[in-house]
């Protein structure tokens, strides 16, 4: 049966009717449509959602890769002062409206990959300087581009070089949080969601529950990094707090996985990361048989340097062993869940935002079957009904 959706980019950008085409043609008149686009032969899906990803830097680490192929970790890195330190260095000295270049480059490059909703942290920064920095820059991305985003305070991301952990959380509770509420009060940065990089090493159990619960204090979501390296129970506390979603989860416990279930806590996995350093998959299977809503994201970062949903599925699906309707779900209607905007993206449904990827083959499952060169598979991109 053919179906077709009807969408008003120029009245509010959403769905006004999903169906088969004559019911539809019988309901609108024909000057309802301002364009129409024939996908006979070809597969609409709902625009990609990326629920995890560190866009806005400077400063790339191919020098690092090369280090990790022959033999050094994540964390030897980050401990000998590169990693994220180095890409803070880096971020501190370039100008905003270079940052705001780059990743406006980096934005257009995931659009063409078929995302249309990105979650997009700051934590390149440290500094409440630089953290603000990053954060006006994805506003302003935020307001001009075709692309929807939900953005992330996450100043916990590594501590500030010459601070210890007690230090830095003191410093974003007692001065960064409150000026990000004071921003949001006039109306200058509206962050959505807090994050802390919760990993031996960095942020502790006991600093991450501070600094997540005065972010939740002052109005954001909690959704952050956790049991990646090392088992932190992460989950159990991201559980406790009401958390949305926690990400990356390689090292979760049998009881975290029950913990996010029942508090219906987004598990965003992240199957880049665990195939460029070559760390333990996250358990999937066992998640999603306890009932866990599990979520995809790209984690772009100078670490995972991936723009592309459609490669994430494929990983997810080889590595952590989903099926590719498990895959596409978790990058799209639950990745929406775990940003908290379910209600109005990842499914193509009446009075959702139109947001849509048309694949040029009968077969959708050819979006995550083939791996590269999803630029030639994707043949629109629709943001608020309107092609982008
Ligand atoms: O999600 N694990 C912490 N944060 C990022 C990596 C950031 C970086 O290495 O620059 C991640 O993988
Ligand atoms: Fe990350």
């Amino acid at each position: 049966m053919l179906f077709c959706c009807l969408f008003a980019a120029h009245r509010d950008g959403c769905i006004k009717a999903v169906g088969p085409v004559d019911a539809i043609r019988r309901q609108f008149s024909e000057t309802s449509f301002e364009k129409i686009i024939d996908c006979s032969g070809k597969c609409v899906l709902p625009g990609l959602v990326d629920a995890h990803t560190h866009p806005v830097w400077a400063g790339d680490r191919v020098h690092e890769f090369a280090m990790k192929l022959a033999g050094a970790s994540y964390m030897d890195i980050h401990q000998a002062g590169g990693g994220i330190h180095f890409t803070v260095e880096h971020t501190q000295k370039t100008s905003e409206e270079e940052l705001f270049n780059t990743f406006k480059h980096r934005l257009l490059r995931m659009i063409r990959a078929g995302t249309t909703l990105v979650e997009c942290k700051s934590g390149y920064g440290l500094n409440l300087e630089t953290e603000l920095k990053m954060l006006r820059v994805i506003e302003r991305a935020k307001r001009s581009l075709d692309i929807s985003i939900s953005s992330t305070y996450c100043g916990a991301h590594s501590v500030p070089k010459g601070k210890n952990v007690t230090e830095a959380t003191d410093d974003i509770i007692n001065n960064h949080l409150p000026k990000l509420k004071e921003l949001d009060l006039s109306g200058e940065i509206h962050v959505n969601n807090i994050d802390v990089f919760c990993e031996k090493g960095v942020f502790d159990l006991n600093s991450t529950r501070r600094i997540l619960q005065a972010g939740k204090d002052i109005g954001l979501q909690i959704n952050f990094h956790g049991d990646e390296l090392h088992p932190m129970k992460a989950a159990e506390l991201g559980a406790e707090l009401g958390a949305q979603a926690i990400s990356h989860l390689e090292e979760i416990s049998d009881e975290g996985i029950a913990a996010m279930a029942k508090a219906k806590c987004a598990a965003v996995l992240l199957p880049t990361t665990a195939y460029m350093l070559r760390l333990k998959q996250p358990q999937a299977r066992k998640m999603l048989q306890e009932g866990v809503i599990v979520a995809l994201g790209s984690d772009f970062n100078p670490n995972a340097y991936c723009f592309s949903m459609p490669m994430v599925m494929h990983l997810a699906c080889v590595n952590m062993k989903m099926s590719m309707n498990e895959a596409l779900a978790a990058a799209t209607i639950n990745a929406a869940y775990a940003l908290g905007r379910s209600h109005t993206h990842g499914s193509i449904e009446t009075g959702k935002q139109g947001d849509f990827i048309v694949v040029n083959s009968s077969r959708w499952e050819h979006l995550i079957y083939q791996f590269g060169g999803h630029q030639e598979l994707i043949e629109y991109v629709i943001v608020k009904g309107k092609v982008v």
